[in-house]
């Protein structure tokens, strides 16, 4: 199959949306990282998202949408929802809702619970409005890969797989949204994101975060790159720790370099796209520099984290 990656004019978003209709999957760009998209409502559409991925089965879907009125057609919410959606929707969050029966096991993994998504960006919005369907997607990129935060990152994985990329050029956060689970009666965080914790409890009041970021190993949707990833936490010796680590990878005679920190929002849009970077580029190392632990700084460590538990290096 030939994948066209193509601008995203009123024309060709309206293509992309007749190819969800037709049931064919679409990689589109959000504000967080690019997704690839299916109509979330056709459980054949959705298999095919699942083989261009080579996503296991068991991995739910999120639906995306655009307009409160969608979510409803989808899945049942409380107070806590209504007040998360007005505050944060749309922008960088995915609610864990009951899902009603419209919705196709296959979407949701066999599960009775469904995320659900309003991206920020206008195109993203425009393309699911077109669609006039829930539009399931996971991140555009291989499973096992780092979310593509560019066009050409999704095309590096799933070239030949789909038929089209809707490129909108660089994502603007380029780190995966905020999960907040909703299906229970406590109010859980699966995922830090751009959204914080201390964002979600000012809205809804008390809140969990779930085992992920205690255990970074079962944050969702983690990745395994093929460098050997190093977390230099944050401390008065950072410098001095990555330049002596840097000095004995070199020794041994590794590829190896630094990614030093920067201001955390430039942090949270250039990590994934550093981490392709440096697997294209041959390294064998990579010594990353984690922020201080707070707001989407503690979304970025947990990352990095998460990044030098499943590296190959390691295992
Ligand atoms: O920013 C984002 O969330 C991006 C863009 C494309 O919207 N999407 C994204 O999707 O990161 P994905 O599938 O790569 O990550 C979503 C994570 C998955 O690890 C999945 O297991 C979890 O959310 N998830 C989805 N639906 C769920 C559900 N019903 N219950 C529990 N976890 C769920
Ligand atoms: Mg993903």
């Amino acid at each position: 199959m030939k994948t066209e990656l193509i601008k995203p004019t009123s024309e060709n978003l309206k293509i992309c949306a007749e190819a969800i209709r037709r049931g064919e999957v679409v990689a589109f760009p959000t504000e967080t990282v690019y997704g690839l998209g299916a109509n979330g409502l056709d459980s054949n559409a959705v298999k095919r998202i699942f083989e261009a991925k080579g996503r296991p089965q068991t991995n739910p879907l999120t639906l995306h949408v655009c307009s409160l009125d969608q979510i409803e057609s989808v899945a049942f919410l409380d107070d806590r929802a209504y007040k998360l959606i007005q505050r944060f929707m749309p922008g960088p969050i995915t609610l864990i809702l009951k899902k009603k029966d419209i919705v196709p096991s296959e979407t949701v993994a066999g599960g009775q619970t469904v995320g659900v998504r309003m991206p920020a960006s206008e195109i993203a919005l425009k393309f699911i409005s077109l669609s006039s369907v829930p539009i399931a997607a996971p991140s555009a990129n291989s499973s096992g890969r780092p979310s593509p935060t560019s066009a050409e990152h999704v095309l590096s994985d799933l070239g030949g797989k789909i038929p089209f990329i809707i490129d909108g050029g660089e994502c603007e956060l380029g780190l995966e949204s905020t999960i907040v689970d909703l299906s229970g009666k406590q109010t859980k965080i699966l995922r830090l994101g751009c959204i914080s914790e201390a964002e979600i409890k000012r809205a809804v009041g008390k809140v969990l975060i779930e085992s992920a970021s205690l255990d970074p190993t079962k944050i969702p949707d983690g990745f395994e790159p093929k460098v050997k990833v190093i977390f230099v936490p944050l401390s008065f010796k950072q410098k001095a720790v990555s330049e002596k680590t840097l000095n004995d990878e070199l020794l041994a005679g590794k590829k190896a370099r630094i990614i030093k920190k920067r201001p955390s929002d430039e942090y949270a849009k250039v990590l994934f796209d550093e981490i392709r970077a440096s697997e294209s580029d041959g390294f064998d190392t990579l010594i990353v520099q984690g922020v201080k632990n707070k707001g989407l700084g503690a979304a970025i460590n947990s990352r990095i984290i998460k990044l030098s538990i499943t590296s190959k290096g390691k295992r």
